[in-house]
């Protein structure tokens, strides 16, 4: 679940860190009722496709402010992203339950120390930083263009 305290202080990011903390639910609740390969995978690309617009975003927004350390940032970023990727592809390559299962459980606990630890010890970092009335702009457009 995702509390107040992970705030970054810009609606849209909050906002896409708790639509990430959902799916990680649903991906946890898919595990737990004993879903489908076929679902969970489903569950796995949606939540990697998510998780690669969110990092697009908050990398424009990071650029926007002149955030100093963009890109030891990025890095880190591109460092999940590819967790994400080999994950998926050990998930399907599996070829027997335990495996499964222990590639889901790696995913898990990745996913646990991700969201929470990345969200508060990196994201929190450039929090400073995105006081500026260019993110500021940028962050107004997001929610127009949501509403469409
Ligand atoms: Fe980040």
């Amino acid at each position: 679940m995702w509390k107040p305290e992970y705030s970054v202080g810009v609606g849209p990011i909050d906002d896409q860190h708790q639509r990430l903390f959902h799916l990680f639910g649903l991906l946890m609740d898919s595990i737990h009722s004993g879903e489908t390969e076929s679902t969970l995978d489903r569950i796995f690309v949606q939540l990697r496709g998510y998780v690669t617009s969110h990092f697009r975003f908050e990398e424009r927004l990071m650029r926007k402010a002149g955030y100093p350390a963009l890109e030891e940032h990025e890095g880190l970023h591109d460092k999940i992203r590819e967790n994400l990727c080999e994950f998926r592809s050990q998930f399907n390559k599996a070829r027997d339950e335990t495996t499964r299962n222990q590639v889901v459980d790696a995913v898990v606990v990745f996913m646990n120390q991700w969201l929470v630890g990345h969200i508060l010890g990196e994201d929190q970092k450039y929090m400073p930083h995105m006081d500026n009335p260019e993110v500021q702009k940028l962050a107004s457009a997001y929610y127009h263009d949501e509403k469409g």
